[in-house]
C-alpha cells in the first residue's frame, strides 16, 4: 500500500509529508496518517518541533470532493472527520509549523490553521472555496479564520470563495513568514528557531483579539449578507457561512464548531451542494476525450497565425499572446487592421488600469502580436485560426489560400459559430488537419471554447486543440459538427419558445424576469438584443423557426443594443428598458395570427423555455454531438450564464425528474403541435426511470470496459 503520510526526523525536527497525488486531498488514510505522525512526534524525545508539508505540486487542496459527493447523495460516510486531528495538532506540546506551497484550500487551509505557525512559498495561495461547492468549511475554518485575519477579511474570503496570495496572507496574519528558496529547509529552520525561543506557541482557538466588537461585527455581517445576496444570487451556502461566522464571534470556540457542523450537514443534504459538486467534476471531465489518451501525440504550438482582426480575431490574438505565443494577425485592409489593433490595445489598457497587468506586461504582449496585410510568415505557423466574416464562400476561399501556404503539420482552425466544418475542410487538400475552435465573445474574457471535430479531423489535431485551450487557460469542450454545435444549437429552440410565449400573452420583460429569477445571468430577450437580432434572424430564418414578432423587429431595423432598440429600448447602449411599442407590436402580430392572449405564469415560462432546451440537449446526446450530458452542463454554465447551483440544464432535468419533463413535453405537444416532440433518448430514459447522470455513467463504464 502506498504511504500517504511520511514521517522523518531532520536535525531534531519531525517532518510530516502528505503524499496523496494529485492534490494531496484529505482522503481516508491521510488524516489518520497525520494524526499518527503527530502522536509520534509528540512522544519522540529527539524531536523539538514539527513541520507539516505537502509532497508534489501543492499543499493539501481540501477534503476529497469524491467523498463529499458520496455523502451528498447518501451513498457513503463522507469525508473523514478531522476534528480530533485538528485538536491533536493544536494541543501538540511541540510547535507545529505548517509549510505551504501551491494551494492550501478548504480542509487544507483548515488543517494549516490548526498549526501554531504557517510559512509559505512566495507564490502559495490560501482560500476557503467551499461555497463554490454549495457547502461551508466543515473543519472549523469558520471559527479559526476570523481569529487569524479578523472578521471582515474572513467574511470576504468565505463569501467570495477566492484565494489570497502569500504576501496578502502575511499582511492579514494568516501566514507568519514567506520562505524564499527551498521551502522545506526554510520551514525546518523556522521550526528550530521557534522551538529554541521557547514559545509560547499560541493555539489559534485561544486567539480572540481579532474577533471584534458586537457593534463592528453587526455591520460586517450585515454587509457580508448583502454581498452574498448580490454576488451569489439565490444561493444558500454563502449566507449560511456568515451564520457560522456569527457563531464564531458570539459563542465559545467549541460551540461555534458545533454550529458549523450542523450547517455543513444541512448544506450537504441540499440540491445546491449536489449540483455544484456535479459542476466541479463535470468541468474536469471535459478534458477526457474518448479515444485520446496521454500517449496521443500532439503538435507543438510555438507560433500562430490569426486571420481577421475583427471582434473575435483581435480577442483570439490577445489570448494567444497572453500565453506567450507569437501571433501574426492578418487583415485585408489597413483600416480594419488598425481598428483591430486599437481595440486590442484598449482592452490591454483597461486591464492595466484595473491593476491586472503591468504596463510592461502589456507592451510585451502587444509586441507578440504582429499586424499585417499579407501571409508573410504564415508558412512557419504551427496553427492558423481563421476568424473572418461568417460566410461560407469566403471561408472556403481563405482555407484554400492557407492550404497552399501552411506547412504540412500546421493545424488549420476556424472560429465559425454556425458553418459546416467538413465543408470548410473540403476546401483544403488536408481535411484531417482542419478543426473548429469556437471561442466565445469577448474571446479574451470568456473561458468556454467549443472544440469542433470534423468527420475527418485527426485525433492528434483534436488532442492538440484540447491541449492548446488548456494552455490558453480556457475550458475546451469537444463537440461534434452540427449546426450551432452544442451551445448555440440549444439556444435556438429556447429563443423561439420565449418568442412564442410573448405572442401568447407574456411580455419580453416578464419572460426575462422569470428566467433571471430562476438564476440565468440574463433573460433571453436581453441576450438576443446583445448578440444582435440580425444574427438570430438569420439562423431562425434558415431553420424556419422565425416568429412574427422577431421578423417584424428585424424588418424595422431594431437589431438590439447596436441600434439602440430591439426587444427593449436602450438609452445608455446597454440597459434594457421596457418598450410599450414592442408590446403593442406583439399584440398586433398575435391578433393577426389568431392567437388568443392569456396570462402566463412564471412557472410556465421556465418549463417551456427550459424543457425545450433540455429536449434539444437530449437530441444532441442521442446523435453523439456531445460526449456527455455533463459536457452540455459545463457549456451552459461557463458560456451561457446558466446557474451553476442548478448544475446545468441536463442536471437540472435530472433533479426535476425525466418522467415529469417527458409528460410536460407531451402536454405541450398537445397544445402547441409537433414542434414539441420528445426525443427518443429522453422518452427512453423517462420510461426506464433513469437520469442523464446515469446515462453518462453507463457510457463511461462501457468505454472503460472496451479499453480492458
Ligand atoms: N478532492 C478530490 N479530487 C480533487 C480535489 C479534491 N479536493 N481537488 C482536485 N481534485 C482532482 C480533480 O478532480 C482532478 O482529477 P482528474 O485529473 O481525475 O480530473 C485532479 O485533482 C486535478 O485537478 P485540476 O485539474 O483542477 O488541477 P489544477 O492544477 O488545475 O487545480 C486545484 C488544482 C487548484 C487544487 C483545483 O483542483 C481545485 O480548486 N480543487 C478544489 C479545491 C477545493 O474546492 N477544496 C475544498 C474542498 S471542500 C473542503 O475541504 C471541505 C472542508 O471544509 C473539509
Ligand atoms: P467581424 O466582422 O468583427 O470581423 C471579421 C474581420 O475579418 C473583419 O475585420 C474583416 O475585415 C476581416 N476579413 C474578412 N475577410 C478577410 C480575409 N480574407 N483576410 C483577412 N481578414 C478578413 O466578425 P467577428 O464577429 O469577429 O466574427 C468572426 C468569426 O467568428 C465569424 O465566423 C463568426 O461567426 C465567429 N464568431 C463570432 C462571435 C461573436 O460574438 N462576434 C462569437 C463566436 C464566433
Amino acid at each position: 500500500m502506498v504511504e500517504l503520510v511520511k514521517f522523518t526526523v531532520e536535525t531534531g525536527v519531525a517532518l510530516i509529508t502528505v503524499d496523496n497525488p494529485p492534490v494531496n486531498a484529505l482522503s481516508a488514510g491521510v488524516p489518520e496518517g497525520i494524526a499518527a505522525a503527530i502522536e509520534r512526534a509528540a512522544h519522540d524525545a529527539s524531536v523539538s518541533a514539527v513541520v507539516l508539508i505537502g509532497a508534489g505540486r501543492t499543499f493539501v487542496a481540501g477534503a476529497d470532493i469524491k467523498q463529499l459527493e458520496e455523502q451528498a447523495h447518501g451513498r457513503g460516510p463522507g469525508a473523514p472527520n478531522i476534528h480530533q486531528l485538528l485538536k491533536s495538532i493544536e494541543d501538540c506540546p511541540k510547535p507545529v509549523v505548517v509549510a505551504i506551497h501551491g494551494t492550501a484550500l478548504g480542509g487544507g487551509l483548515e488543517l494549516a490553521m490548526a498549526g501554531h505557525y504557517r510559512v509559505a512559498s512566495p507564490d502559495a495561495q490560501a482560500g476557503q472555496p467551499e461555497v463554490n461547492l454549495g457547502i461551508i468549511p466543515g473543519a472549523e475554518g469558520t471559527q479559526r479564520l476570523p481569529r487569524l485575519v479578523g472578521v471582515g477579511a474572513a467574511v470576504e474570503m468565505f463569501v467570495s470563495g477566492k484565494s489570497i496570495r502569500a504576501p496578502e496572507a502575511v499582511r492579514l496574519g494568516l501566514f507568519d513568514k514567506i520562505i524564499e528558496g527551498d521551502l522545506k529547509a526554510g520551514a525546518i529552520a523556522f521550526a528550530r528557531h521557534v522551538a529554541d525561543s521557547g514559545g509560547p506557541h499560541r493555539r489559534t482557538r485561544d486567539r480572540n483579539e481579532k474577533l471584534g466588537s458586537p457593534e463592528s461585527n453587526a455591520a460586517i455581517l450585515a454587509a457580508g449578507r448583502e454581498q452574498a445576496r448580490k454576488t451569489r444570487r439565490n444561493m444558500i451556502a454563502p449566507l449560511r457561512v456568515i451564520d457560522a461566522v456569527e457563531a464564531a464571534v458570539t459563542l465559545p470556540f467549541e460551540e461555534g464548531c458545533r454550529r458549523e457542523r450542523e450547517i455543513v450537514e444541512q448544506c450537504l443534504a441540499g440540491e445546491e451542494a449536489r449540483a455544484l459538486i456535479h459542476a466541479f467534476f463535470a468541468e474536469r471531465a471535459v478534458s477526457k476525450v474518448r479515444g485520446i489518451s496521454q500517449e496521443t501525440r500532439t503538435h507543438s504550438i510555438r507560433k500562430a497565425g490569426v486571420i481577421g482582426a475583427g471582434t473575435m480575431g483581435g480577442g483570439i490574438a490577445m489570448v494567444l499572446a497572453n500565453a506567450g505565443i507569437p501571433v501574426l494577425l492578418k487583415e485585408t485592409d489597413r483600416a480594419a487592421l488598425d481598428r483591430g489593433m486599437a481595440s486590442v490595445r484598449k482592452n490591454y489598457e483597461s486591464s492595466v488600469k484595473k491593476g491586472r497587468l503591468t504596463a510592461q506586461e502589456m507592451e510585451e504582449r502587444l509586441a507578440l502580436i504582429q499586424p499585417q496585410l499579407t501571409y508573410d510568415g504564415f508558412r512557419d505557423a504551427d496553427i492558423i485560426i481563421e476568424a473572418v466574416f461568417e460566410n461560407m464562400s469566403l471561408k472556403k476561399q481563405v482555407f484554400g489560400e492557407i492550404d497552399r501556404i501552411a506547412k504540412g503539420d500546421c493545424v488549420l482552425a476556424t472560429n465559425t459559430s454556425t458553418l459546416d466544418i467538413d465543408e470548410i475542410a473540403g476546401a483544403t487538400s488536408r481535411p484531417n488537419m482542419v478543426i473548429g475552435i469556437h471561442f466565445f465573445s469577448p474571446a479574451h474574457v470568456m473561458r468556454l471554447v467549443e472544440v469542433v471535430r470534423g468527420a475527418r479531423t485527426d485525433k492528434e489535431v483534436i488532442a492538440t486543440a484540447m491541449a492548446l485551450t488548456k494552455r490558453l487557460r480556457k475550458l475546451g469542450v469537444l463537440v461534434g459538427n452540427c449546426r450551432g454545435f452544442v451551445g448555440n444549437r440549444m439556444m435556438l429552440p429556447y429563443m423561439r419558445e420565449a418568442q412564442c410565449l410573448v405572442e401568447e400573452g407574456a411580455t419580453p420583460s416578464q419572460v426575462d424576469q422569470a428566467l433571471y429569477d430562476f438564476g440565468m445571468a440574463m433573460g433571453i430577450f436581453a441576450v438576443d438584443d446583445m448578440g444582435g437580432l440580425d444574427l438570430a434572424w438569420r439562423v431562425l430564418q434558415d431553420t424556419k423557426r422565425l416568429t412574427k414578432p422577431g421578423e417584424r423587429l428585424y424588418a424595422m431595423g431594431r437589431l438590439g443594443q447596436k441600434t439602440g432598440a430591439g426587444w427593449y429600448r436602450y438609452e445608455d447602449g446597454r440597459t434594457p428598458i421596457r418598450d410599450p411599442e414592442v408590446e403593442a407590436l406583439i399584440e398586433t402580430t398575435a391578433k393577426q395570427a389568431g392567437i388568443a392572449r392569456r396570462s402566463i405564469s412564471s412557472e410556465e415560462i421556465i418549463e417551456r423555455c427550459l424543457y425545450i432546451m433540455i429536449n434539444e440537449g437530449a437530441r444532441i446526446l442521442d446523435e453523439g454531438f456531445a460526449q456527455r450530458a455533463a459536457d452540455i452542463d459545463t457549456i451552459y454554465i461557463t458560456g451561457y450564464g446558466f446557474p451553476a447551483y442548478r448544475g446545468g440544464p441536463m442536471w437540472y432535468a435530472d433533479t426535476i425528474g425525466l418522467q415529469k419533463i417527458y409528460e410536460r413535453i407531451l402536454e405541450f405537444q398537445r397544445r402547441h403541435g409537433e414542434y414539441w416532440t420528445a426525443v427518443p433518448l429522453l422518452e427512453q430514459l423517462a420510461h426506464d426511470g433513469q437520469t442523464f447522470a446515469a446515462f453518462d455513467a453507463a457510457n463511461e463504464q462501457a468505454v472503460a470496459r472496451s479499453r480492458e
